[in-house]
């Protein structure tokens, strides 16, 4: 398992341009499943959560030519096999490829997908909400098994929790149902905007994508299409909380500012010096950072998934700071690992409070999570002296070459391959 060794205090300076992202290519990579035409996408970051998701498709037949950040994919032979729990347990977005195989063969088994450093990670919401369009489902041996008898039919869905892959799994067996679905409390993310227009450039009927009431009219077949993959935001709030905190002038270029709404409001409250283009972000070094209380919550809400990297930050501005993770039960593994470089963070049930003023100190830690994963690398990134950060392949899931990105901007930093 590869590590990277960072030596802290290194000025950054320069620009970085954002790739494509993660959670946005997956599901529309997924979409595919839906027509018998090419689907041609560009902007695919190359990650290994990506290549993990092609090498699944393709073990259902799936015809995929992958050139760098673009790829051709064609479902036209994909044969119905059954999705095995090494892949699943790796890639808990396989789940995706539920709602499109049901729509396609009305019969899908899958394994269950484990649930990871973050939570249970449960799938009721996806289960429920498919079954209204007429899916049966039975769990054996740790598989679920899904049926419908005919073609699925639309229907309206009401979410209890606007979640992201749920609302992406229906949207996606909705869109050749016959008749209407709406589906209701339905999630807002930039990704479900993103896949949902990807799914009109294909021939899909759908309105309402970025509120929380999407209506789908079901076609009978899509066409071939082209689409761009939005560019990652939560990729882009990492670096940008990167240079708030090493105090640097960086500019975070090819990002939908309007999209880090959330994060640039939190920034400017704590004192950051940001100046906002529509498509890039420069960051100044600025004079007296202070503390901030922040609450997690879906979009437009403060991202779950910038909050360990915005932790990094507290732990070093003036005050006591305090986060409030409400979208996943165990979302604070990042915690005991900036505590031995040097932070001050206790927890209590679903709050966390950051002491300020702390200095990170170099030391052996531990990715957990992708996020978390992360957060250990920007508090390494100002630590005084070499900190080495274990199983670097949490990183490699959603960051494309982090130490190459963060070489060229003037770190100090080597991978070990193991
Ligand atoms: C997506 O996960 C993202 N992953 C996550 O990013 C992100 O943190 C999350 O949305 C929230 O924004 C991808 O897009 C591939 P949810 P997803 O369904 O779809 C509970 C990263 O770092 N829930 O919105 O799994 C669930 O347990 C990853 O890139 C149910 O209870 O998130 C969680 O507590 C991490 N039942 C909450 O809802 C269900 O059926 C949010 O989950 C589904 C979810």
């Amino acid at each position: 398992m590869d590590k990277l060794i960072i030596t802290g205090n290194k000025n950054l300076k320069g620009c970085i341009n954002i790739h494509g992202s993660k959670n946005s290519a997956l599901p529309i990579i997924v979409s595919s499943l839906l027509s018998n035409e090419n689907l041609v996408l560009s902007n695919v970051p190359n990650v290994d959560d990506i290549n993990n998701m092609i090498t699944l498709l393709r073990g259902y037949r799936v015809k995929i030519n992958k050139n760098n950040k673009s790829i051709i994919i064609n479902s036209k032979n994909v044969k119905n096999i059954s999705a095995d729990y090494d892949i699943v347990r790796k890639m808990r977005a396989s789940i995706l490829i539920l709602g499109p195989l049901l729509s396609r063969f009305g019969y899908s088994k899958i394994s269950l997908p484990g649930g990871c450093a973050i939570g249970t990670r449960p799938i009721d919401i996806h289960l429920k909400g498919l079954s209204k369009l007429g899916v049966k489902f039975e769990i054996e041996n740790g598989f679920v098994i899904a049926k419908t008898a005919n073609n699925l039919s639309g229907n309206k869905i009401k979410l209890p929790f606007p979640s992201v892959g749920a609302t992406e799994n229906i949207l996606m067996a909705s869109v050749l149902a016959k008749g209407e679905t709406v589906i209701q409390n339905a999630a807002k993310e930039p990704e479900i905007s993103d896949l949902g227009n990807c799914l009109i450039s294909m021939g899909s009927k759908i309105e309402g994508l970025g509120t929380n009431t999407i209506h789908i009219q079901g076609v009978t077949q899509l066409n071939k299409a082209s689409h761009k993959v939005i560019p990652d935001r939560i990729v882009a709030g990492t670096f940008i909380i990167l240079a708030v905190m090493l105090n640097n002038k960086l500019e975070i270029k090819n990002v939908i500012t309007e999209h880090l709404e959330s994060l640039t409001q939190v920034l400017k409250k704590m004192g950051a010096n940001l100046t906002i283009f529509k498509r890039s972000i420069l960051v100044s070094p600025s004079k007296k950072l202070k503390s901030h209380n922040v609450v997690t919550s879906p979009y437009p809400g403060f991202p779950t998934d910038l909050q360990a990297q915005l932790m990094s930050l507290m732990c070093i501005v003036n005050g006591t700071s305090q986060i409030k993770e409400t979208v996943f039960e165990n979302r604070f593994m990042h915690v005991p690992e900036l505590n031995r470089l040097g932070a001050n963070i206790t927890l209590n049930k679903d709050k966390a409070f950051i002491e300020g003023n702390q200095t990170f100190k170099g030391a052996q830690v531990m990715a957990s999570d992708l996020r978390a994963s992360v957060s250990l690398v920007l508090a390494a990134l100002c630590a005084e002296g070499d900190t080495i950060v274990n199983r670097v392949y949490h990183l490699d899931r959603g960051y494309e070459k982090i130490e190459v990105y963060l070489r060229e901007l003037g770190a100090k930093i080597k991978r070990e391959k193991f």
